[in-house]
Formats: C-alpha cells, structure tokens, sequence
C-alpha cells in the first residue's frame, strides 16, 4: 500500500470481490487514520458500498475508552462517491446502520467489569430502549426467584452485583411478518466460579457477555432499519465468581423447567444462565424462530477456530438460510450437527442432566445439546445455537477486526432479518 504524488491511495487486492474489498478498505482507513490527510473519498458501486461501508467504519474502530491519551488522527471527513447516487443512497443508509450497531456491540463487550455488570448492564439497555422506542423490563432477583429461575440464580450468587433478566420488545408499525426472539449470554465476567480458571484463561472474560451484546446491537439494528418484524431480545445479565455463598460443583439445581441439573464444573455456568432465559422466553413469547448467542466454550475454537461462529440446531433449511446470511455479510459460520450419541454423554447419577459431558470431546456439541434439553417440543424447528466463544473477541486483528471485540453476529443476524419474508 503506498501513497502517489497524485494523492491517490493504491492498496494490493488479491481479487477484486467483496471479502478483498472489505478487507482492504479497512487496510486503508487505519493508514488514512495515520497519515496527514484531513479529507479522503472512497470511490463506490451499488455492488460494492455495503463491504466498502463495512471496511471503512469496523477498520477504523478503535477503542479508547480506557487510554489517558487516546491516538489523535487528522482525518475529518470521508467521502464516498458514485455515479448513481440515488443506486448506492439505501444500500449506503442500511451498511452505516448495521455497521455502528456492529460497533455499538463492540464498545459494550469492550467495557470492563467494574463499569459494565448486570445492574449497569440493564441501565444500558433501558437507555437503548427510551432512544430507539422499546420496550423494556427488567426483572431483578426477587422478580427471578418468583420466576423460579434457580438456576441462573445460583450462578450469579457469590456476585456483589444483583442478577437481572433483561427483557426488550420492538414492534413495527405494520404488521410485523414475523416474530424473533433472540437470547444471549450475559455474563459480565467468567471468573470459571470454584471451579476457577487458571490465570492465563480469565484474562479476557470481560468479553464473556457478547452474546448479550450482539443481541442488543441486532435490535438496535432493527429499530433503525425500522423493519416489519417483532423482535425480542432476552438477556441473563450475571456475574461468575467465587466466595463463601457461591454455587458449587456437586449441587443440584431446580431450573425453572423443573429439569434438575447436577453441577459438576461451575465453569460451565453460561448452559446454567441460558436453560432458564431459554425457557421463560419461550414462555412469554411464541416466536416464529428463537436464536441464542453465546461465548459458551472453548471447545467451539477447538473445532472451528477462532474466526468461526458454530451454528447448531434440528432444522437443515434454517441453519442453511443463516449460513447464506453469515457469507452475504461477510462473517465466518459453520454448522456443527448433533447427535444422540453425544446427547448420552450429558447423563447423571443423581439429577435429570450433567452440566458436562462425560467425555472431553465435542464439548460446543454437548454444550448445545444441554441448550436442546430446555427447548420446547413444538419449538425445535425454530431454534438456533450460536456459539461465539471465538469469533466474538480477539486480542490479534483479522478481516476488519482490530483488537478486542468484534461484534460477531450482528451482520449475519442482521441481514436474515433483513431477507425475512
Ligand atoms: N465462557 C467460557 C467459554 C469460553 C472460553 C469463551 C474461552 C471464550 C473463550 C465458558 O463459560 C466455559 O468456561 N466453558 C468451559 C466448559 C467446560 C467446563 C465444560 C470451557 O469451555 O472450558
Ligand atoms: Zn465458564
Ligand atoms: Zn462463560
């Protein structure tokens, strides 16, 4: 990449499609961000303003929050320009409205514990919800355990922070084609509980609540994009952490089912969040399909690597359709199919279901397949699995990710919407 005399950025592309071009517009806006220019314009066709838009706005992200002395630019302003406006004008709206929500998700996954932990949490998303026209509920632990949500109870309770469930609506103002629910994982910080994580593998469980995150980036999205869908967003906003009241390895715990669990590793708490906010949204809401996104386990990584979301669930269309989505997108996902054999693997002794297989492999497939337990009959077709434990947070940049959280999920989510019928 270099610059010419004629003020004129030339970057090497490998081939001219939309993963090169994302990947390289994102290549030039940190050098833009570096150099002396003050205004730049970047040169767009309908085909390619969503990736240019995507490598522009997630490429120069960065976040300072914490920095006494934030990296100045000189870079003011950014053009685009096209010979057919009117052509690239929606395209170039819908790409920046995803794009910040994309980094909306990242700046609150990017937070640390002290400042973002459930209580904090809820009053983040009672301000998204007063912006963007939502409705919001939030149910703090006398309201959970009227709920009889013990489970996800348990695992917040050595927590000086109150659990809360998070609950937020938005409705169309046409009549919406469908209704979505979408659940995340909301833990504030994995310390892995008594079952404690060694040193090297906490650092970074901050990012433990991206579930949570990226679904309220995807309904941020929708609002803005305004469109004619009913979406809700659930979130199980805890703390893991361990002293004299915490939840232990050998406990048994009443979900709100009324499937009883054995814990067997306190580590493995997010299953323990998500079986209760799994069941109470399928509860309060018939949805015409239920998503939950979860940094759930190391083993996704192990099968995937790290750029890849695993998706998991019973209908092949659905996973296919959100497969399209995650390439339309420009995001990493990959099916991971379930079996009965792993599903014997969640067997217990003395409660209904382990909180662990019995086996050290396929540990994002029986991890899903605990989810599965707590999924309704009549809802298994409109269920997905996303497990982000890797594509949400990187401390190395790829694509357009510079270092920490990448807001995984927000596009791929926010373009099957989109495409909803
Ligand atoms: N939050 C972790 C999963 C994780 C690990 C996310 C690394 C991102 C990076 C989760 O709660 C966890 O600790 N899972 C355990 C499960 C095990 C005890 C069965 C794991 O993956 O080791
Ligand atoms: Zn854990
Ligand atoms: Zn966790």
């Amino acid at each position: 990449m270099f610059f010419t005399r004629k003020n004129l950025l030339v970057c090497g592309i490998e081939d001219f499609d939309n993963e090169n071009l994302r990947s390289a517009s994102s290549v030039a806006i940190k050098t833009l961000k570096s150099s002396n220019y003050k205004s730049v314009s970047f040169s767009v066709d309908a085909e390619n303003t969503q990736a240019i838009v995507e490598g522009i706005v997630l490429g120069g992200y960065e976040y300072n929050r914490y920095k006494s002395k934030p990296t100045k630019t000189k870079l003011k302003n950014v053009y685009l320009t096209s010979g057919n406006i009117s052509k690239v004008k929606s395209t170039f709206e819908e790409a920046i409205i995803i794009a910040e929500a994309t980094c909306f998700t990242r700046d609150i996954v990017n937070t640390i514990p002290e400042d973002l932990n459930p209580p904090t949490f809820a009053d983040l998303a009672q301000k998204l919800a007063k912006e963007n026209g939502l409705k919001c509920e939030i149910l703090g632990e006398k309201a959970l355990r009227k709920e009889k949500m013990e489970s996800m109870l348990a695992v917040g309770r050595a927590s000086r922070h109150e659990s809360k469930l998070i609950h937020l609506t938005y409705k169309p103002k046409n009549k919406a084609k469908k209704i979505i629910s979408l659940v995340g994982k909301g833990l504030t910080y994995d310390s892995g509980g008594l079952s404690l994580k060694i040193g090297a593998s906490m650092v970074g469980m901050k990012m433990d609540k991206a579930g949570a995150c990226s679904v309220l980036g995807m309904i941020k999205a929708v609002s803005e994009l305004k469109l004619d869908i009913e979406v809700h967003v659930f979130i199980g906003a805890v703390e893991n952490m361990i002293g004299g009241d915490a939840y232990k390895p050998d406990d048994v715990l009443v979900t709100r089912s009324g499937t009883t669990v054995e814990v067997r590793n306190t580590d493995a708490e997010g299953r323990l969040v998500l079986c209760d906010v799994l069941d109470y949204a399928q509860d309060k809401v018939k949805a015409d399909y239920m998503f939950d996104f979860a940094t759930l386990t190391g083993a996704c990584m192990v099968a995937l690597g790290q750029y890849t979301t695993g998706v998991m669930g019973h209908s092949s269309s659905l996973k296919h359709s959100v497969l399209k989505s995650a390439s339309a997108s420009g995001e990493l996902a990959a099916t991971l199919p379930f079996n009965k054999h792993l599903k014997k693997l969640l067997k217990s002794g003395i409660a209904d279901i382990s909180n662990i297989s019995s086996k050290p492999y396929g540990g994002a497939i029986t991890a899903g397949l605990f989810l599965d337990r707590f999924i309704y009959d009549e809802n298994k077709d409109k269920w997905l699995h996303f497990d982000i434990a890797g594509s949400a947070y990187t401390e190395s940049p790829w694509d357009c990710n510079g270092y920490g959280a990448t807001g995984a999920s927000v596009r791929m989510i926010s373009n099957f919407l989109q495409n909803i019928k």
